[in-house]
């Protein structure tokens, strides 16, 4: 299969973290005679620096005209100050509204050779697998922004077609999966979360009778995370709360360096990266886990490229990894712990 796979690393461990997923992909496409094409362009504070700007039009181009996108991380400490006007966040906000990537899918599921990792009680671990559906283009980070010396506002708004495809979509990973859909807002308080709860009753009624539809408000989700984890299967909600939620939820497989994401529109171009940042105080170490990464390549795998056999192997191999005691230093912040290669390595061998 003929394909194009834009790489944008980024900053930080980005390059480390993406040059592990690469090393995959690239093995399975020369043991499957794929012909993939890898072509990179920079994004974030690299991209400042060389060209002014976060996203320049070469990357997006780029991207835009991949079948795939494989990105890293973005940040740095230069841009701590809030008050840049130019930041390398824009990058993936700009990102995911050019290409109008409006899904963010974000699994978190433990692994039983790591619950030590976890702050978490090991009998709480016990088959979670969670499937969070983020809204990804829309709520407080895209709404219009105000800022004086002494106010600030940012405005929270839906409309009805971005909520009801995000439903939609929660609805069919429910009914392939545990036939679950836990609905996340802020129904009290919040105009915008009334009419997400609205929506979602709506079609739920209208198109998927069977599937179990439980409602939460974000404060109490955030605590039923840690509570009764095994109890989510899908898990739909807006943008800022799933961006929180999918960092909390890190925290029981016992790392943000486990977790995946898949960023999809309407069509098969996906974005794939980490939940994670660019963790400059340990990049350029070879200590950062990429085991993230390489779990999003397998998410590219199964959206974009429709190769879910390749993918699940993927996962597997990571598993296998974990399950024989490979794990970076985040995951064993006491003793010998393997490197970003090692880490890289072992799922390579294990494919
Ligand atoms: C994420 C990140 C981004 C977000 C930042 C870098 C803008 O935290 O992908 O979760 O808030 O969406
Ligand atoms: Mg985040």
């Amino acid at each position: 299969m003929k394909a194009t796979i834009a790489v944008l690393s980024g900053d930080g461990i980005g390059p480390e973290v993406t040059a592990e997923a690469l090393k995959i992909l690239k093995a399975l496409a020369e043991r499957h005679g794929h012909d993939w094409q890898f072509p990179a362009a920079p994004v974030g504070a690299i991209a400042i620096d060389r060209t002014g700007e976060p996203l320049p039009k070469a990357t997006l181009d780029l991207a835009r005209g991949a079948d795939a996108i494989l990105f890293g991380a973005i940040g740095d400490p230069r841009f701590a100050d809030p008050s840049h006007k130019v930041r390398p966040e824009q990058a993936i906000l700009g990102l995911r509204r050019e290409l109008g990537l409006y899904t963010n899918l974000r699994p978190v599921v433990t692994y039983p050779a790591i619950y030590d990792a976890s702050p978490l009680k090991p009998e709480l671990l016990d088959g979670v697998d969670i499937m969070v559906v983020r809204e990804l283009t829309g709520g407080i980070y895209f709404g219009a922004k105000t800022r004086t010396a002494d106010s600030a506002s940012d405005l929270c708004s839906y409309t009805r077609p971005e909520i009801e495809r995000i439903v939609h979509l929660g609805a069919k990973l429910a009914l392939a999966r545990r036939g679950k859909l836990t609905s996340v807002d802020k129904a009290n308080v919040l105009d915008t979360s009334r009419l997400w709860r609205a929506i979602v009753d709506e079609v739920m009624a209208a198109h998927y009778p069977t599937v179990t539809v439980e409602h939460t408000y974000v404060d109490a989700a955030a605590m039923h995370l840690l509570r009764r984890p095994a109890d989510f299967d899908v898990v739909i909600t807006e943008n800022m709360f799933g961006d929180i939620l999918t960092d909390e939820a890190s925290m029981l497989p016992g790392s943000l360096g486990l977790c995946p994401s898949a960023s999809l529109g309407a069509g098969r171009l996906g974005l794939y990266e980490p939940i994670h940042g660019s963790a400059p105080d340990i990049a350029g170490r070879g200590v950062a886990n990429p085991y993230a990464t390489i779990l999003s390549a397998a998410m590219l795998l199964r959206h974009s490229l429709g190769l879910e056999t390749e993918a699940r192997s993927i996962e597997a191999a990571v598993a296998g990894a974990l399950g024989d005691g490979v794990r970076t230093a985040d995951l064993r912040p006491r003793g010998a712990a393997a490197s970003t290669v090692e880490a890289g390595n072992a799922v390579l061998a294990r494919l």
